[in-house]
This record gives C-alpha cells, structure tokens and sequence, in this order.
C-alpha cells in the first residue's frame, strides 16, 4: 500500500504539470527585496507590497514591465534587522469602485493611494504604533477592517472608505495573533483569520459586528489543527483556509482545508500544502491559489505555489522560494498568475487557454479522483492521490 501511493503521487503531479507556464520575468527595481507583503491586481496593473525598498511596485501586465513605484512607507529596525511588526507597506486592498487601494504601513497608519495618479492621497492613523496589516473591503457599505495584529491584545479596525475616519475598535483579548480578514458577499459578513484563540487551539475564523454601536466578535468557527493564514472566499460560502509554517511543528501534519462557513464544516482537507500566507480565488479559472512559501516535505523546506481546484484536487504545484513568494494574485480577466521569487523577480505565468473553461476549469490530462467532502475514507483517499506528506511517510517507511 505505501509503495503504490508513491507511485500513484508521482502520476498525480505530472498529470496536471503544464496547466500554467512561465511567460515573463519582470526584473527587481529599484532593488532585490528581502522582505515583501501582499499583492493585487486591477485593471491589468500589478501591484506588490516591497517593505526593503519602503514602496509598492506598479507593474504593467500586458507590458510586462514595472510603470511605478510608490514610495514613502516607514520601515524599523529590530537589533540591525528589518522588522515586520513596525514596518511597511504591508498588507493591500482594492476598493474597484472608488479607484483606490488601501495599503498598511509600519507605524500603524493606513496610506490611501489614488490608482489614477498612484500617488498616496490619505494618511489615516489607526493609533497603534505597530504596523497596521491586512484588509478586507465590502463594496456596498464602503467599510474597510484592518488588522493590528501585532498589538497586544490585537485589534481589528473599523474604517468608513467615505469619510476616511477610524469608526471602531474589536479587541481579540484570547487571540495571538490575527491574520487575514475576509469580506464574504454570500452572507455579507466579515471574517478574521485568527491563528490560536481561546476554546480553538487549532486557530478560528470570527465573525465581527461592525454595525455602529455593536463592534464585537459575534461567532467563533475552529478549525482543526491548522494556525490558519490566509483565507479567501470561492463559490457558495466556501472559504480556502491556508495554514500557516507552524502547523507541522505544532500538529504534526500539513494540510490546508476548504470550509463551509454555513455550518463551519471542512468540506475537503488538501493534504501536503501547508506554511501559506497570502490565498486568492479566481472566478475565471474556478480555482483557489495558495502561496505554501513555507512548505515542507518529510522537514525539508519545499516551498511552492498551489493551484488548487474549487474541490480541492491540487492541480499544480509551482516551485517558488521561502523568502518573497508568500504573496499570490491572478488577474481576474486572462486568470495569468503573478509570484514574486526574490532570486529572479516577478513572475507572470499564463493559463494555457485549453487547459481551464470559464465555469471552473478542465485538465487537459487524465484525472485521479478526488473529493470534496470530509468522510475519512475520502480524506485517506485525497490524502494519497496528492499528499506530498502522505507520500513523504511512505518513503521513510521504506526506507
Ligand atoms: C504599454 O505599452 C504601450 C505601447 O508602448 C503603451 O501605449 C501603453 O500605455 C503601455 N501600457 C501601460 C499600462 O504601461
Ligand atoms: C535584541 O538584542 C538583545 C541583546 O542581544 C536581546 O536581548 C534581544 O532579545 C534582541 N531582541 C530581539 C527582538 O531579537
Ligand atoms: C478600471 O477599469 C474600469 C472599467 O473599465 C474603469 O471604469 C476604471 O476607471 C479603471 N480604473 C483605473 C484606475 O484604471
Ligand atoms: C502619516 O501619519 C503619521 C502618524 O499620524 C505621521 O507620523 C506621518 O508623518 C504621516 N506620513 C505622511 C506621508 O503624511
Ligand atoms: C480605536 O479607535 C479610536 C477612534 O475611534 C482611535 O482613536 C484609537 O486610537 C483606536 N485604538 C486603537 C488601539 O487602534
Ligand atoms: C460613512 O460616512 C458617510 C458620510 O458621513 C455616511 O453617510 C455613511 O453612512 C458612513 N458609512 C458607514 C459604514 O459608517
Ligand atoms: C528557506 O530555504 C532555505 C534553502 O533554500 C533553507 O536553508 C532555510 O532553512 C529555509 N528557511 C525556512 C524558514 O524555511
Ligand atoms: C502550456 O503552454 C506551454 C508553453 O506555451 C506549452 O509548452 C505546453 O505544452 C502547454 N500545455 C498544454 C497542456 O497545453
Ligand atoms: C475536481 O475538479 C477537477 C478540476 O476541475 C476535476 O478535474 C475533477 O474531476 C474534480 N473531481 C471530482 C471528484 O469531482
Ligand atoms: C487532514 O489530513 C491529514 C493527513 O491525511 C490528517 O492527518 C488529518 O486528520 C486531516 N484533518 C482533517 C481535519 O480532516
């Protein structure tokens, strides 16, 4: 049995080898960075948090060259060493329907870039001291959350976009921590990936009330045995869920799951992706993309991007690096792939127009089966097909 899931893992990687192709390499200005945060992409331009360089890179996608750099973030130092707790920019936002981007800087202000001039046109501080992180957006109240994750306990802030104006504060006394917020239209709510909480040790996704006069955690959804990341939501109230570096050392094995936030059960467990940062989903392609920078097989680092499909069958994985590639976007209008790899630049790789369909993507080679519910049998079964931990097992077992 251990023999043949090698066997059956190695057939499952190539089958789907040559769904993206690198077409273009976009060289680092003005330097190489050693530390970067998120990405976006709007209107064909490519955005990338660069906190080495203290600015955001604008790059054109049709062009394949970088237009601009937005600069003037704040960066600080830690005994010699950049630190990503006080600097930025950090993590990124569009707001399409005001032609902005919002974009969190080191000393816990949130800088409001103009996409038609790229220039910073608001400087809202947020009172914390420590970087203002990440975002999330719902279009159709204009309200924007931003993290202070590294305040202790972390807040989650509440924006008005119209007014620019700090309208509330969510203190997460249990948590360590918080990462990505989501905006899920499907139920209009917004959610907090939070790594480690009270009552979830596994991590959680939180609902907040950012309803004026009631700003509060309203519901807790754990996770198992995850230290989730990244998360971001796909069709019919299913959000991917990356896990972060830590799940291996803290749980023993790596996975990243797909949840139904209408019931808070994993509805497929995608074994041997783990250590993501930034997650995105593309309604072209139907598939959700995980930045594993910080994967590992059998403990040696392999880091990777996942292209993963909306049932959770792994259908690429890219080979990237564990320094610069914990950030991921796809274009929503050609479903092309940008990671940035600080030994070679940013990489732009296309989608072979045969190889996916609008409505949610076709492997040109033949499919193993997969899964997208939560029996253990199916679990084992997915486990097998794809799992770069499963398979890892079964060579030290032979060995
Ligand atoms: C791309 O290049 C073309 C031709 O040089 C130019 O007209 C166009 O403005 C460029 N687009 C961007 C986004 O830079
Ligand atoms: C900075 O260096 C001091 C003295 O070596 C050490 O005590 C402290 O833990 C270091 N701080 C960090 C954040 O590494
Ligand atoms: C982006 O594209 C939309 C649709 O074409 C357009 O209305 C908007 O002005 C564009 N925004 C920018 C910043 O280019
Ligand atoms: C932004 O605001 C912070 C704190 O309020 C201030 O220290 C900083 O100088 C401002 N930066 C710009 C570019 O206005
Ligand atoms: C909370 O929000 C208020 C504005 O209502 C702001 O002045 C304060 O600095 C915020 N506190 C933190 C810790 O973000
Ligand atoms: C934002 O501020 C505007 C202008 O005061 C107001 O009309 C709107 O209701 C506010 N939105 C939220 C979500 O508070
Ligand atoms: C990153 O990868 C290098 C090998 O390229 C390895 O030596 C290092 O330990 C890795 N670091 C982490 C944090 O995984
Ligand atoms: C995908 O595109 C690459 C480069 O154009 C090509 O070499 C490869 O054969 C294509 N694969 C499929 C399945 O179409
Ligand atoms: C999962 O999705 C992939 C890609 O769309 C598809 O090829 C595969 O057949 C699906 N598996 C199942 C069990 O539905
Ligand atoms: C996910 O898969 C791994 C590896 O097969 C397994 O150890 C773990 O229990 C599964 N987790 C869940 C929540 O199903």
């Amino acid at each position: 049995m251990l023999f043949q899931t090698t066997v059956v893992l190695a057939f499952a990687i190539g089958a789907y080898a040559d769904l993206y192709s690198l077409v273009a390499t976009i060289p680092w200005a003005p330097g190489t960075p050693s530390s970067t945060d998120q990405s976006a992409i709007y209107n064909g331009t490519y955005y990338l948090s660069d906190r080495t360089n203290k600015g955001v890179h604008i790059i054109s996608l049709a062009n394949k060259t970088q237009t601009g750099f937005v600069g003037g973030f704040v960066t600080g130092l830690v005994n010699g060493t950049l630190s990503s707790s006080i600097s930025g920019p950090d993590g990124i936002v569009i707001l399409a329907n005001r032609n902005e981007m919002y974009v969190g800087d080191g000393d816990g202000t949130v800088k409001v870039i103009n996409l038609f001039t790229n220039t910073i046109v608001a400087n809202i501080s947020t009172g914390s001291k420590k970087r203002a992180d990440e975002f999330a957006y719902d279009p159709s109240t204009q309200t924007i959350v931003v993290t202070n994750a590294n305040e202790s306990p972390p807040i989650v802030n509440i924006l008005n976009a119209t007014t620019h104006l700090i309208i509330g504060n969510i203190s997460f006394s249990g948590a360590s921590g918080l990462e990505q917020p989501a905006f899920n239209p499907g139920d209009s709510q917004f959610y907090i990936s939070v790594p480690q909480t009270t009552g979830a040790p596994g991590g959680a996704l939180q609902l907040i009330n950012v309803i004026k006069g009631s700003f509060s955690i309203a519901k807790t959804l754990p996770i198992p045995s995850c230290a989730p990341a990244g998360i971001v939501f796909g069709p019919a109230n299913h959000v991917f869920i990356g896990c972060s570096g830590s799940q291996v050392s803290s749980f023993g094995y790596s996975a990243s799951y797909i949840m139904d936030v209408t019931t808070g059960s994993i509805v497929a467990n995608i074994s041997g992706i783990t250590g993501s940062d930034q997650v995105t989903y593309s309604a072209k392609t139907g598939y959700y993309y995980a930045s594993a920078y910080l994967n590992t097989v059998n403990g040696v680092p392999t880091p990777i991007l996942a292209v993963i499909a909306a049932n959770g069958t792994v259908l690429q994985k890219i080979a990237t690096d564990n320094v610069t590639a914990h950030a991921v976007s796809v274009d929503p209008s050609t479903g092309n792939l940008v990671v940035p790899v600080k030994a070679k630049g940013i990489q732009i790789y296309s989608l072979n127009s045969t190889s996916t369909t609008a409505s949610g993507g076709t492997p040109t080679s033949s499919t193993p089966a997969s899964t997208s519910k939560t029996s253990d049998a199916q679990n084992n079964r997915l486990g097998a097909l794809f799992g770069m931990a499963v398979a890892a097992m079964a060579f030290a077992w032979l060995l």
